[in-house]
Formats: structure tokens, C-alpha cells, sequence
């Protein structure tokens, strides 16, 4: 514990109590309220018009006007806590008083002496505020934020292996780094006991046992594992310390027992929600690293999940000698480093597992591949993303000699055509560690969801609740009786269709809330708010400043990842108990809850899907906390039948989409075969695409055009998109083709690209960074953006004049936006897509040069999730358009210029932040922390002592600092041992070398 944590609050500066935070809203909402619309206050951002992964919303039902309803509701109730105070939550005279258990429950009672300060603070506050300063959706924070420590205040940092505080900024060759790292290396077992040196000496007996043991299986002679699965009896003691797995479950030994498993067959393995695939996957994984001393790749669907994957895995990498590196947003290396003497797990994204394949065909080393694990395979037969998993898998299937590949699923309908194309064998178990109870509820009553009854919906009990007319109209599917049936004890999740709707039903919740609720885990409370505000720069979404005291939250993608990171955290320790939540939090994040609510069928207008309904449900119960899990589902009469196919249906099928969007994607499987030098002819061509779901698909897929035609239709696009070049029976790739597949640029955009750069090569404006952002802005996120034509002009009327010449060069004249902006009809049009292009251009250009997420979006008036994610995919583009570049000599003066700007985009914060930033999940606040408690290089944090760390650090916990300092340990080592293979390469004596002339005598 750090002296400040041991503090009490009044001690600790920075801690001011949970209640002068909430007067402070009071009052800011007080002041916001006048100054806004109404439908300002509750709606933090006008995210709803760019859903990324979530649907795009077109809520014109029910929700809606119910959403309109809370808001309008909530205003008054601000407008009426203002009057009567905020601690008089709910007072026995209101008008729309529960009447309910919850009421009775809430009682009228002295107040405790937090809320009587907050109530003190309130009129105190009341007195001094004045005017005071605006406050806007994002909410700015009148009180000043926590200061960065300066230097002196900065703790330098202690322990480990001479990291150093003092910030030194000596610098030093790559020899004496290399130097200081082995000395370090060559001074960790001296320093460790002999106990230590024996336990190393275990683990490489073991290793050769446990490789030996592989050998006879794959022989096929009687298989006699290694104490643990095949691997040494560490890894035993490992998951235990790092994961606290005691021991496998059943279905996971037998599967892990299974001859084909042992055998190394292809393996295609589905269980319910949280069964715990992902063990089975990591001994796996563990298994091709240590004892078939080949590489790995494991890819999950997220950037978050690989973050998270890459953290958990870190500490067995450094315990167990092999490489874990990220494979997501820009970071990754084509082809990946070729490590002589340790093995990678290579943890990617799906398009990063795409490219990383694709550069291991290229080198030849695809062979160095043992393992390709897939997790969530059901997602083959998700767009356009389904499609890159398809054409990865294919290209091992048919390039590599002996990659195992294993997929895992929880939702999938169709696994023999699966089967088939990954010629897999199956291993399926409905096992699951906490049983789930799944409900519907209609008007008041909860029905137990039963298929293999006739009416599906078997009675279960009468809801208890008792609501004044008025709580009925704002609450009308019970959504706050079903909740503190639970809350605070246990946690819960309450799933809504739309982004809005989460902010809205968290609002409401918290409104009816004992207040007692407030005195729960106040202490971390306040530090979540902080730490939000820390992130925000001094802005907290008004919502969550709100809802967080009273330990609820909203979760959905108009966060900042950083944002959503923090809550997730909380939620996961206890100190939140409810998360209101879009359907991606089912894919994306593992947070189990005691009770899983489902607002409605519905995700934005579309009725959910099997897989959808099941991934959602699948998060109630948490294995070893609750004995059991339950789901409910809130239903209207008028989807009662729809409801109850959704329920007790099979799972849906799984298609190919390689056919998609007119082809998209065989096409460019086509184009990268070709560029690959896997087929170079029709024939060969048809060959591989045996190889893909598609063809096993085909009767169903392919009636018109048949596979065949498909076939020749996209070497007729290719050809006439200049793109291949056929000679005869020959194909080949142009130079345009392989910049293509080289930098995972869409077919569509790929000539679109090549002119765009073209142009912008003729009168590059380099003085600032505009024109460069706008060669980069994705074409994919045009469409998300309508600009405002009042912000497009004043932020137009603040270029330069040689940022305003190159904006009318590219076709975007001041005169157009002017005339937009007036509102007067435009004689001459521009064209729409490079306006909005240019548009975004200005947000990525602000966003560079504020360095500031909140103020950029309340700038532009956009969430600052979206303007997040308008930044990573404009830095991963940025980083296809360098590859793009590499390949097309006439691009040579961008090579350099992208390089820098790429890594900008990626990390966009202040430069000294970027090193820190580089290791796994560690995020901006969190690099600040680091920074001013004096951990200011991988290097000091690589050397750090993670109890020295965890209490330097406010609210880091220990396992947080664990996994940071064995991430940098990580990532430092992968430096160092390709710097070290760097200069092995150097010295090495070219085998060719050509020896002097024999002369004869
Ligand atoms: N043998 C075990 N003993 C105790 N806990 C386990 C065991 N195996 C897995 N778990 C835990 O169960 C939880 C769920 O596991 P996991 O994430 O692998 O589920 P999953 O099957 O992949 O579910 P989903 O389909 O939702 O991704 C994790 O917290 C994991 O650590
Ligand atoms: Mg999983």
C-alpha cells in the first residue's frame, strides 16, 4: 500500500469524497441545463450516426420514444434534485414515488455523514458558483484536474535489475544495450538460489521428455506424455500462480487426451459460453512452442482481446523462454523477425494473422509455423472479416506441410461443412462451470425458457414490484426491479439495443437507487472517476460522473478504448455491480455476471440473431463466484413467437463469403495467390480454391455463377483493373497488383489510391500535416460522417493559406464550404467523397495537433469513440499505404513520411509517453502515471519490481503491475534478440562469397 492509499480521504489531496464530486455535477448539470437542450444532457455524444461495430441505429420504435421520454423525465428530475437538494434522492412527497419493495427497502434515514458533507458541499458551492465556466457534452471539470508530479515530486523508481531512476539521457549504442541486457540476464541466476538453478534444470529435462514423448505419438507408438499434458510440471505451477486453474476440467483433459489431438490432426472444438476453450487452445499453444520448438499464431477478433491475450501471456513467456508478440492496429513486423534460438506466439488480429501469413509464404518460412489457433471460427461467416479468415486458412491448408490448425466456437450450426474444409476432426461437450437458468419476461411475469416444452415458455414466477403510475410510464419494462433483485450483492449486465439507449437505462437506474449505494466502495469509486477524469484530461462524461457513485456504468463503443478499459477493470473487482451495454461487450470483453438482462430482442432495428441471443446470455455466471447464472429477456407480446424460434432454435449456419460484395473477396484471394507465387495458371488456381469453404459450400453458394465462373470473373476484373497480367496460361501480378495484396488495400480502392497519391505527389504540402492526413484518411469511414457545415467553415477559415491552396487543389475550395455553410445552393458541386474525406482530414489534423481526444470532439461535435476509431483505422491505413508505397518505386518520397506519421496515429500523445505506450494495454493515463513516478523507458519498466510498482502507483493492482512488467520484460527482450539477429546477419560470412580465382600453375 502506498502511504496515500493507507490516507484517509480528508488526508489525501487528490481524493475528494464521492459526494462533492456528485454536488459538483449538481451544479455543472444545473448550469449545463440552461445552457443546453434538453436532449443534450443525457445523450453525451451523437455517436448513434457511427456505430462502428455496432449497427447503425434506425430506432424509430418503442425504445425510442421511450428514450425521448426518460430524457425529457430526467430533466425535470434535474431540474427538481436541484431544487430539493440531491441527497433527498427520493423524498415520500414525490410525486412518482416507489411504492414498491425497492421503496421500502430505501426507508426515510438520517443522513450518513458523506452525503450531510455533500449536502454542506452543495450549498457551499451553490454560494461561490457564479456563472461559472460552460459545461458541454463531453463535460469539462471546472475543478482542475490532478496535476502531472513534477520531477522532484516523481518517486524514481526502485528495485530490479538497476533500471535506475534519474532518467539518464546518456545514450547508448546497440552493443552496450545488448551488453547491459545480458549482464542483466547473466546476473538473474547468480543472484537466484540454487533451488532455482535445479528448477531450470527440471524444466529442460522435462522439455526433452515432454519432445521426446511428441515424437513417439507422432510415430504412433503408445503415447507417454509429460507430466502435464506433455509439458513440463512449471507450467502446472504457472497456470495455477498466473491464472489460478487448480486443475483441467473434465471435457478439457479428455479433449486434450484425444488421439487426434495427440496426433496433431486439425481440430474443430465448440462448447456453450465460458466452458473455458481457451486453456485447452493455450496448452496447445504451449505445447507446439516448447516441445515442437515451432511458432504459433493465435487469432482472436479484437484488437482489446489480443491486448488482453498478449498481457496473460507475457509472464509465461519470460518464465518459459519463448516470444510474445502483437499483432494488431500498426504494431507488428512483415515477415515477422526470425528468431534463431526462441519460439513466437505471434497473438493477431484477423487481418494482421492475414498479412502475417501471407509474408511467411513469401519468405518460405510458412513451415516455421506449427500451430494456427482460431478463436471464435463461427466468425468465418461474418462479412467481409469471415472472408480474410477464410482465405488465411486456405493458404495454410495448401501451402504449409504440417501447420495443425485448431478453431474454436460456441455458436456453431453447420461444423460438418466446417469439418470438412479444415479436414478437422470435431470434439463437441455442452459443459458449463455455472449453470444458466435462461427467462423471458412479459408484462410481469418471468417465464423459465424450456424447448423442450410445447409452449416453449414455462411459468416461473409473478415479478415483484409495486410502481406509481408515473415510475410505470418512465420504467415500463421493469427494468429497475429486475435489476436490484441483485444489485449491489451480485453483478449484473443489462444488454441494450442501442448506444443511446445504454446511457439512458443507466441514468434511469441510478435514479431509483437506495443511497445507500452510494457508500459502497466509495474509496475506489473515487478513484474511477479520477482516473476517468485523468483520461478525459479533466472531462468526465456527465453520465458516468452520475451513474459511477452509485457503482453503475454504460459500456459501447462511443468510449474511448481507454475509458471502457478502466470500468471494465472496476466492474471486474467489484467496485461497479452493473454495466449497461451494447451487444459488443458479449464479443469482446469477458465479463461475467450473476444476472444477464436483455432490454429487448432487438440490436438497433434488427431482432437478434441465435448466435447474438446466446453470446449475450452466455455471460451470466462466474465460474467459482456464482453457483449458478440466469438470463432474462425482455419480451412484447407482438414478439412473443419470434421470440421463442430465437430461443430454442439450432445455431445458425456459417457460410463462406468469399462471394460477397460482388466477389470482393475472392478476388483478392485470387490477386494474392498470384502474388504469392502459389498458382500461376487456371488450372492450379482452381486447385486451391478446393481448399476454401466456399467450394465445400459451393452446391449451395455458387448455383449462379458456379465456382468455375466465379473464377474467371475475377481474373476478368483483375486483368481489367490492371492489377494481373495474362500471358497465354500464365498469370502474373502488375506492380500495382502486388502493391495491392502487399498493403491489404481494397480491391475497390486500389486504383482509387494509386491516383489519389499520384496527385498529391505533384504538389505536396509539406509545412504542416493536413495533406498527408488526408492521403491517409480511409475511404471506409466516409460514408460514416456528415459534415457540419458551420464547423467544416470555421475550421476551414483557421488553415493556413497553404493548407487552404491544397484543400481547393484536391477539389475542396473555401468558396463551396462557404456557400454550404451560408446555406445557399453550391452552382458548381464538388464531388461528395473527397468533401467528407477532407472533412475527417480536419479531425485527424486537430486530433494531431491537440493531442486531445475531448476537446476535438466537442470541436467537431462527434463522440470520442468515434473519433478514436476514425484514429486507429487511419493508422492502420496509413500503415497499408507505406506497404503500398514500398512496393511502387515512383512513391519513394512517402516511405519516410508515412513511417513517422503512422506511428503518430498510433499512439498520439505526447512523444515521451510513445515507449511506454508501446507495451501491451498500457494506455495514455496510465503512460502518464508511469512517467511521473519515474518509470520512463521499456527499459525502466522491463527492470521494474511490480510491488514497488503497484504501490508507487495509484490503483494499480498487483496483478495489473505483474502483467505490465513481464509485457515490457517481453517486448524488450523481443528488441534486443532481433537487434541481436541483426548483428549475427552482419557478421555472418556469406555463403556465396566468391573465393579467389584458382590459378594454375
Ligand atoms: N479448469 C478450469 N478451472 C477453473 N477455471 C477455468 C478453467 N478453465 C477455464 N477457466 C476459467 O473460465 C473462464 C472462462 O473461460 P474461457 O474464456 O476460456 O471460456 P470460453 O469457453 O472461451 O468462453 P467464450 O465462448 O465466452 O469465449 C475464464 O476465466 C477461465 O480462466
Ligand atoms: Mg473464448
Amino acid at each position: 500500500m502506498t502511504p496515500e492509499r493507507e490516507r484517509g480521504p480528508e488526508k489525501c489531496p487528490q481524493i475528494c469524497r464521492l459526494s462533492s464530486i456528485m454536488a459538483e455535477q449538481q451544479q455543472q448539470q444545473q448550469q449545463q441545463q440552461q445552457q443546453q437542450p434538453a436532449a443534450e444532457l443525457f445523450c453525451s455524444d451523437s455517436e448513434d450516426l457511427f456505430g462502428d461495430y455496432d449497427s447503425l441505429l434506425q430506432d424509430s420504435s418503442l425504445l425510442d420514444r421511450l428514450d425521448d421520454a426518460e430524457q425529457s423525465e430526467r430533466q425535470r428530475d434535474v431540474q427538481r434534485d436541484v431544487q430539493r437538494d440531491f441527497t433527498n434522492l427520493r423524498t415520500k412527497t414525490d410525486e412518482d414515488v416507489l411504492t414498491d419493495s425497492i421503496l421500502d427497502a430505501m426507508g426515510e434515514e438520517d443522513l450518513p455523514p458523506s452525503m450531510q458533507q455533500f449536502k454542506d458541499q452543495v450549498q457551499e458551492t451553490r454560494v461561490r458558483l457564479q456563472g461559472g465556466d460552460q459545461t458541454s457534452t463531453p463535460l469539462r471539470n471546472t475543478k482542475t484536474s490532478t496535476p502531472l508530479r513534477t520531477k522532484e515530486e516523481s518517486r524514481p523508481p526502485r528495485g530490479g535489475g538497476g533500471g535506475g531512476g534519474g532518467g539518464s539521457s546518456r545514450r547508448r549504442s546497440v552493443a552496450d544495450a545488448l551488453k547491459k541486457t545480458m549482464l542483466c540476464n547473466a546476473a538473474s541466476p547468480a543472484m537466484a538460489s540454487r533451488s532455482a538453478a535445479l528448477k531450470e534444470a527440471v524444466l529442460s529435462e522435462e522439455i526433452s521428455v515432454a519432445m521426446q514423448a511428441l515424437e513417439e505419438v507422432s510415430e504412433e507408438k503408445t503415447p507417454d506424455l509429460g507430466p502435464f499434458f506433455g509439458l513440463p510440471s512449471r507450467v502446472k505451477e504457472l497456470m495455477l500462480r498466473l491464472k489460478g486453474i487448480q486443475s483441467l476440467y473434465e471435457w478439457q483433459e479428455t479433449c486434450l487426451n484425444l488421439p487426434s489431438v495427440q496426433r496433431r490432426k486439425n481440430l474443430i472444438y465448440s462448447l456453450p459460453t465460458s466452458g473455458g476453450k481457451t486453456l485447452v487452445a493455450e496448452i496447445l499453444i504451449l505445447r507446439e512452442l516448447l516441445c515442437r520448438k515451432k511458432d504459433a499464431l493465435f487469432i482472436l477478433p479484437y484488437v482489446s482481446l489480443v491486448q488482453e491475450k498478449v498481457r496473460g501471456l507475457a509472464s509465461f513467456g519470460v518464465e518459459l523462454d519463448f516470444l510474445v508478440e502483437e499483432y494488431a492496429g500498426s504494431k507488428g513486423r512483415f515477415p515477422p523477425v526470425k528468431r534463431k534460438d526462441r519460439r513466437s506466439l505471434y497473438v493477431a488480429t484477423i487481418e494482421k494473422a492475414h498479412s502475417l501469413v501471407n509474408s511467411l509464404i513469401e519468405n518460405q518460412r510458412i513451415d516455421d509455423l506449427g500451430l494456427v489457433v482460431v478463436d471464435e471460427l463461427h466468425m468465418l461467416g461474418d462479412g467481409s472479416r469471415g472472408a480474410i479468415i477464410e482465405m488465411t486458412l486456405a493458404k495454410v491448408l495448401y501451402t504449409a506441410k504440417s501447420t495443425q490448425i485448431i478453431g474454436m466456437s460456441a455458436t456453431l450450426g453447420n461444423i460438418k461443412d466446417l469439418q470438412t474444409f479444415l479436414r478437422a476432426e470435431n470434439y463437441s461437450n455442452d459443459f458449463r462451470p455455472v449453470q444458466l437458468k435462461e427467462y423471458v419476461k412479459l408484462q410481469d411475469t418471468i417465464y423459465e425458457v424450456d424447448p423442450k416444452e410445447e409452449d416453449c415458455f414455462k411459468f416461473s414466477r409473478l415479478l415483484n414490484f409495486k410502481y406509481s403510475s408515473s415510475m410505470q410510464k418512465l420504467d415500463p419494462d421493469h427494468i429497475i426491479a429486475m435489476v436490484t433483485e441483485v444489485i449491489p450483492k451480485h453483478s449484473c449486465l443489462v444488454f441494450c439495443p442501442t448506444k443511446k439507449n445504454c446511457e439512458n437505462v443507466g441514468a434511469l437506474i441510478c435514479r431509483y437507487l437506495r443511497k445507500d449505494f452510494l457508500l459502497l466502495h466509495e474509496q475506489q469509486k473515487l478513484l474511477l472517476l479520477s482516473q476517468l477524469e485523468e483520461c478525459g484530461r479533466g472531462s468526465v462524461c456527465p453520465v458516468l460522473s452520475r451513474t459511477v457513485p452509485y457503482g453503475v456504468a454504460y459500456h459501447h463503443s462511443g468510449l474511448t478504448g481507454e475509458e471502457r478499459r478502466l470500468l471494465e477493470e472496476a466492474y471486474t473487482c467489484g467496485t461497479l455491480c452493473l454495466l449497461t451495454c451494447t451487444s459488443t461487450l458479449a464479443a469482446g470483453v469477458n465479463l461475467p455476471a450473476r444476472r444477464v438482462i436483455l432490454r429487448s430482442p432487438y440490436v438497433a432495428a434488427d431482432f437478434l440473431k441465435r448466435s447474438q441471443y446466446k453470446q449475450m446470455v452466455g455471460r451470466a455466471g462466474r465460474a467459482g463466484i456464482d453457483s449458478e447464472g440466469e438470463s432474462i429477456l425482455i419480451l412484447q407480446e407482438k414478439d412473443r413467437l419470434t421470440a421463442k424460434t430465437l430461443v430454442s432454435a439450432p445455431m445458425e449456419k456459417c457460410f463462406s463469403n468469399l462471394l460477397l460484395d460482388e466477389g470482393k473477396g475472392l478476388r483478392s484471394l485470387i490477386l494474392s495467390l498470384i502474388g504469392l507465387n502459389i498458382t500461376w495458371c487456371v488450372q492450379q488456381l482452381q486447385d486451391v480454391l478446393r481448399c476454401t469453404l466456399l467450394s465445400v459450400q459451393e452446391e449451395h453458394l455458387c448455383v449462379q455463377p458456379s465456382l468455375k465462373e466465379a473464377l474467371q470473373l475475377s481474373l476478368n476484373f483483375l486483368q481489367e483493373n490492371q492489377l494481373i497480367i495474362r500471358e497465354g496460361e500464365t498469370l502474373s501480378v502488375t506492380r500495382l497488383g502486388k502493391a495491392t495484396y502487399k498493403g491489404s488495400v481494397d480491391l475497390l480502392y486500389s486504383s482509387i489510391l494509386y491516383k489519389d497519391l499520384s496527385k498529391g505527389l505533384e504538389g505536396l504540402m509539406l509545412n504542416s500535416f493536413l495533406h498527408l492526413l488526408y492521403l491517409v484518411t480511409p475511404y471506409t469511414m466516409i460514408h460514416q460522417v456528415k459534415p457540419d457545415w458551420m464547423l467544416y467553415y470555421t475550421q476551414f477559415t483557421q488553415l493556413s493559406a497553404a493548407e487552404q491552396k491544397m484543400s481547393a487543389a484536391i477539389g475542396v475550395p473555401e468558396s463551396f464550404v462557404a456557400r454550404r455553410a451560408a446555406g445557399q445552393t453550391v452552382r458548381k458541386s464538388a464531388n461528395t467523397e473527397v468533401v467528407s474525406r477532407m472533412y475527417l482530414a480536419l479531425v485527424l489534423f486537430s486530433l494531431l495537433k491537440d493531442l486531445n481526444l475531448w476537446i476535438v470532439s466537442d470541436r467537431f461535435q462527434m463522440s470520442r469513440g468515434f473519433i478514436q476509431s476514425l484514429l486507429s483505422s487511419s493508422s492502420a491505413f496509413c500503415s497499408c499505404v507505406l506497404h503500398f508505397t514500398e512496393e511502387l518505386e515512383e512513391f519513394w518520397p512517402l516511405r519516410a513520411l508515412l513511417t513517422e506519421l503512422t506511428r503518430r496515429l498510433s499512439y498520439c500523445v505526447t512523444s515521451e509517453l510513445i515507449p511506454l505506450m508501446e507495451v501491451a494495454g498500457v494506455m495514455e493515463a496510465r503512460a502518464k502515471q508511469l512517467y511521473n513516478a519515474g518509470y520512463k523507458t521499456l527499459t525502466h519498466l522491463a527492470n521494474a519490481d511490480p510491488a514497488v510498482l503497484s504501490n508507487t502507483l495509484e490503483n494499480l493492482h498487483r496483478k495489473q503491475a505483474n502483467q505490465i512488467v513481464a509485457s515490457a520484460k517481453m517486448l524488450l527482450s523481443e528488441k534486443a534478440a532481433a537487434l541481436q539477429e541483426e548483428v549475427d546477419d552482419l557478421l555472418t560470412l556469406p555463403k556465396d562469397l566468391p573465393s579467389a580465382p584458382l590459378i594454375s600453375l
